[in-house]
């Protein structure tokens, strides 16, 4: 395993599966700490810097208070501050930050900001949600599951909606991790097909199921894990009226979730679209685990900062 320090945390495939789950126990033990009451000070006078270019509620909140928990500090910078490549170029950015911060994390649109940002930064960057991939996300939902099922092998993931950034690093760390993961989209709301490419190779290595079932009905046949998220994420608000109408099969109901497992779980990385993606019925419903995910962000950005910026 290579060392974490001064590692990026961009994407779930620039990590091994023994890596992911050396953050995944290390989120456990922090979180038994806290619960301890023990207080870990392993970023003492560490400062990360938070650029969002989107709105956040989870990211930000719990961003802050992990560095805080771990004895650093967060910087809330944004959109209206920074002006990411308008106001200023990304390199210059990334040059700034880097001689006064220890981190940085980055919420924005293109996949590549965080790229360029990431290729200048002589600090760690953390990619806090692009267009294309939501890999802290994934961190939590992963200990979620972990904590829910017990395991993360031998059960059926199924993720049922829009082929977005939150399904792309479920699938990434799914073909990493070994899992069976099936994802249901309507046809023009695929995963992202360089993602998909690259998880079904990957999983010819680690042994992971990776299905696109364009039926929901099939898809969640026997799931114990049903995923939804948004069928419009932020930044593609213009696109909403021509979107929604191939999305309503997909929502995520009492019907629906009825052919999963009977004990299956129901996950939404949130903020939800209740009645749209999800049911009032389903999301208050005993198999929600919802609150539990939007938790368990803190824990895992605990320990992915611990072990990079550490
Ligand atoms: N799940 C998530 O990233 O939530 P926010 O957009 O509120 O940060
Ligand atoms: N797919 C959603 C996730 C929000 C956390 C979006 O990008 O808006």
């Amino acid at each position: 395993m290579q060392s974490f320090k001064g590692r990026d945390f961009i994407d779930i495939a620039d990590f091994s599966k023994e890596e992911i789950e050396y953050i995944l126990y290390t989120a456990l033990e922090l979180k038994r700490r806290l619960f301890l009451k023990q207080e870990i000070s392993l970023l003492k006078e560490k400062v990360l810097a938070l650029l969002f270019e989107k709105p956040s509620l989870r990211t930000r909140v719990s961003f802050e208070l992990a560095m805080l928990q771990l004895g650093g500090k967060a910087l809330y910078l944004g959109p209206q501050e920074v002006g990411l490549g308008k106001r200023e170029a990304i390199k210059d950015v990334a040059l700034v930050l880097s001689r006064m911060v220890d981190g940085i994390m980055i919420r924005t649109f293109a996949h590549s900001n965080v790229l360029e940002l990431a290729n200048y930064a002589t600090v760690p960057v953390i990619n806090g949600l692009s267009d294309l991939h939501h890999p802290c996300q994934i961190m939590g939902d992963l200990l979620t599951i972990k904590e829910k099922k017990g395991r993360l092998e031998d059960i059926k993931i199924c993720f049922v909606g829009d082929g977005n950034n939150v399904c792309n690093s479920l699938v990434v760390a799914s073909a990493v991790l070994g899992l069976e993961t099936w994802v249901s989209t309507p046809p023009q709301y695929k995963p992202d097909a360089v993602v998909w490419e690259w998880a079904e190779s990957a999983s010819k290595k680690s042994g992971a199921k990776i299905v696109y079932e364009a039926d929901p009905s099939k898809a969640v046949e026997n799931a114990d894990v049903v995923y939804t998220d948004v069928w419009v994420s932020m930044g593609k608000e213009a696109e909403y009226e021509a979107r929604i109408q191939y999305f309503k099969p997909y929502q995520v109901n009492s019907n629906l979730l009825s052919r999963a497992a009977e004990d299956a779980i129901v996950m939404h990385c949130m903020p939800a679209h209740r009645g749209e993606e999800i049911t009032d019925e389903v999301m208050d419903g005993p198999q929600s685990v919802v609150y539990e995910q939007a938790e368990n962000r803190l824990h895992a950005q605990k320990a992915i900062l611990a072990l990079i910026l550490g």
